[in-house]
């Protein structure tokens, strides 16, 4: 394998590294913001409003705790918890945890419809082009060598549309050299 050859194999390793790092902190964040800002009040001590969330986890939301999740997601969207007088955590924070359960919720859905499971959303073509030529510098159109992306309701950035086959792997693999 020539150098150029190894380069890239490494960034895309990075890549994926990112990615992950960045779905555990996403998660991480909605613990930190329920032991900063909810636990208090929510916890098995005080179970305020007849309602614990310290025992549930944030690693996922799952068939059990989707309902426990949609009132969370109201009372933060609404802006109503923590109650009016307690400190406000920051909107960043908050923002991110409305983000998160969101997708979580969407996840859980699709799963429940027997979609297949959370569905692995890869780059679309030209998304893909351009994420090669910020990362690598090189100015090599992309976009015609990778097989073609499905639309979906007319969105080609939809997990739907984007599912990854084992076919646009390897030609995704093949145009990068790897
Ligand atoms: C100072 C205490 C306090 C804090 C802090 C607090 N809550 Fe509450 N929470 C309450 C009380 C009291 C109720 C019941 C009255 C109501 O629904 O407004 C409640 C109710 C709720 C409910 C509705 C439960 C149900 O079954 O309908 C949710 C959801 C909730 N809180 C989420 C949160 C989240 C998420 C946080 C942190 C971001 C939080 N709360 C922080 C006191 C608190």
């Amino acid at each position: 394998m020539s150098m150029t050859q190894l380069i890239i194999p490494v960034q895309l390793a990075v890549i994926l590294l990112v990615v992950s790092v960045t779905r555990v902190s996403a998660s991480e964040e909605v613990g930190r913001l329920f032991k900063g800002h909810c636990f208090d009040c929510h916890d098995d001590v005080s179970q305020e409003g007849n309602f614990q969330i310290d025992q549930l986890s944030t690693k996922s939301v799952t068939h059990d705790s989707a309902k426990t999740w949609s009132k969370i997601l109201r009372k933060l969207e609404a802006g109503t918890m923590p109650p009016p007088m307690q400190e406000r955590p920051p909107t960043k924070d908050v923002a991110s945890v409305i983000e998160w359960t969101k997708r979580a919720l969407a996840d859980e859905s699709s799963n429940r419809h027997g979609k297949g499971g959370s569905l692995t959303r890869r780059l679309n073509r030209l998304e893909y082009e351009n994420t090669v030529h910020d990362l690598l510098g090189v100015d090599v159109p992309l976009k015609n060598l990778l097989p073609e992306d499905d639309f979906q309701d007319g969105f080609n950035t939809s997990a739907e549309a984007l599912r990854v086959s084992p076919n646009a792997v390897n030609r995704m693999k093949s145009v990068l050299g790897v």
